[in-house]
């Protein structure tokens, strides 16, 4: 991985991004403020450029209005997951991105609101960019990808499988099974990550068949992304991840590090990360910088 062209690409999707962060109202100005806070703390913009580079597999040109709208609405999207998820009810954590979390700066009212907007903004962006289209083609490209969006963020995606997470979390007698830790983990890590490739590929005109593939492509690569999750909060520091380490152990969670030693975890993640890889390399188009970046992922210390 070339990172000075990750460095280019994730200042590229920051730019897309930022520019359709909600403007500033008479009596908005705090929670816009609050909403920009959460965005512009940082983080690795995985997503979208996922998004971008599985379009860029099936076209060669990504200068497209509605692909962009998309990949800020899935950056949103994940924001929102995060902000939530550090708040008191739910993870309890107090640094996020390198900064104090949304509700530890803006308050815990406003680390909802925070969310509660990102998300409605998530669909407008698409939305209003999708009513720009004249092409009926395009129009229903457009619906398609929504309509992912909405399934993967919702309870047959991220919110159910966090919503099992914490369950488990704060129910001490419920055990977390195996079957029921990976449940968790393909909804609320995979199911994003499968948005934003699968809304990639509807994009660019993908077949359904293609889309399909890619949905189970990027299944795989959320199971390795949280499992190395998992291990960071575990090996690494606090510095470098710009979120506490120790979380999972603050909060008595199951992880698959509950379920495995590290060394076991860490030759799982290379074993999902290479069915991914392998799964791409069935596509007669090649996008090279589509498995750095799948491989950046999986190896990442932070
Ligand atoms: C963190 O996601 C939550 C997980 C699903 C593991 P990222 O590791 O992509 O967080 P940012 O966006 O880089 O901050
Ligand atoms: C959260 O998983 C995944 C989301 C959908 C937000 P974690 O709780 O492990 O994520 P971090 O470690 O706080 O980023
Ligand atoms: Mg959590
Ligand atoms: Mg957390
Ligand atoms: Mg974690």
């Amino acid at each position: 991985m070339d990172k000075q062209i990750l460095q280019q690409k994730v200042e590229l999707i920051n730019e897309i991004i930022y520019r359709q962060l909600p403007k500033e109202g008479e009596h908005t100005k705090l929670i816009t403020e609050a909403v920009a806070y959460s965005v512009r703390a940082g983080g690795k913009r995985v997503r979208p450029m996922l998004m971008m580079e599985t379009y860029l597999l099936f076209k060669d040109d990504g200068n497209d209005p509605l692909l962009h709208a998309f990949m800020a609405a899935i950056e949103f999207i994940h924001t929102y997951s995060l902000v939530h998820d550090d708040l008191p009810a739910m993870d309890n954590d107090e640094f996020r991105r390198g900064l104090p979390t949304t509700h530890a700066k803006y308050g815990e009212a406003f680390g909802i609101l925070a969310g509660d907007a990102l998300l409605n903004s998530a669909f407008e962006l698409a939305l209003s960019a999708i009513e720009k289209e004249s092409d009926a083609a395009r129009v229903l490209q457009g619906v398609k990808a929504l309509s992912v969006l909405a399934k993967k963020a919702g309870i047959n995606g991220m919110v159910g499988g966090q919503c099992l997470d914490v369950y488990a979390d704060k129910n001490e007698d419920f055990k977390t099974k195996e079957d029921e830790l990976y449940f968790i983990y393909y909804n609320k890590t995979s199911a994003l990550l499968q948005a934003s490739m699968m809304a990639g590929a509807i994009l660019a005109g993908a077949s359904d068949e293609d889309v399909k593939k890619v949905e189970t492509i990027a299944g795989d690569v959320g199971i390795a992304f949280q499992i190395r999750d998992d291990i960071l909060d575990v090996t690494s520091t606090t510095e470098v991840l710009g979120k506490p380490v120790g979380s999972d152990e603050k909060n008595e969670k199951v992880t698959y590090l509950s379920f495995a030693g590290l060394e076991k975890a860490s030759e799982d993640v290379a074993r999902y990360s290479e069915t991914a890889i392998e799964g791409l390399s069935s596509f007669p188009q090649k996008n090279d910088f589509l498995n750095d970046l799948i491989t950046f992922m999986i190896d990442r210390e932070k």
